[in-house]
């Protein structure tokens, strides 16, 4: 089956981390790993950014069920292709880490505007959400929601109290 990467972003409902996000977690554990979808969750000022990668079918699908959810909105897909290379977060149905936006290196969203993301910019925040997933030294989050590498998805849902 096809296969594709998918970066988005969207406003959230939230100004800052919510409750609600670890229910979104939870929901994103559970169903990705479902259907071979794996991620990372970046929580970032009002903005969240996710990283997706997996059968192009499932993530449209997934796609559907984004832009009908009311946790967030003004969804925009920064990235969206095919791709024949393994997904850089292994088997990870989902990870969530807090990021400003300078560390994915943009400048902040002006009031009632978004700063526009090119391509190279996703594609360097892409990396940097990759990187953080999978190397110990690119991890360095006190967040106290963020995924270790290495953790299963199982002892990362026990340790947040999610399963
Ligand atoms: C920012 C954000 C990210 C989400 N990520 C996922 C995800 O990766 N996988 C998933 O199944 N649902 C995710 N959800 C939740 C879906 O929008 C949806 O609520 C969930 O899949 C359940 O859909 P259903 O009620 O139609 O079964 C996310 C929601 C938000 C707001």
């Amino acid at each position: 089956m096809p296969k594709s990467r998918i970066l988005y972003h969207s406003l959230s409902k939230h100004a800052d981390f919510d409750s609600s996000d670890l229910e979104i977690l939870r929901e994103s554990l559970i169903n990705n790993a479902s259907q071979g979808i794996t991620g990372f969750l970046v929580r970032s000022d009002t903005e969240f950014y996710q990283a997706l990668h997996g059968d192009t079918e499932a993530l449209v699908n997934l796609l559907g069920r984004l832009n009908a959810d009311e946790r967030h909105s003004e969804l925009e897909i920064l990235l969206f292709e095919d791709t024949a290379a393994p997904s850089p977060f292994e088997n990870w149905a989902m990870s969530y880490d807090q990021f400003g936006l300078s560390s994915l290196g943009i400048s902040s969203n002006q009031p009632g505007t978004r700063t526009p993301i090119s391509k190279e910019d996703s594609e360097r925040i892409w990396a940097y959400i990759a990187s953080v997933a999978s190397e110990d030294a690119a991890f360095g989050s006190a967040f106290p929601y963020a995924r270790l590498p290495g953790e299963t998805d199982l002892a990362y849902a026990k340790g947040l109290h999610l399963a």
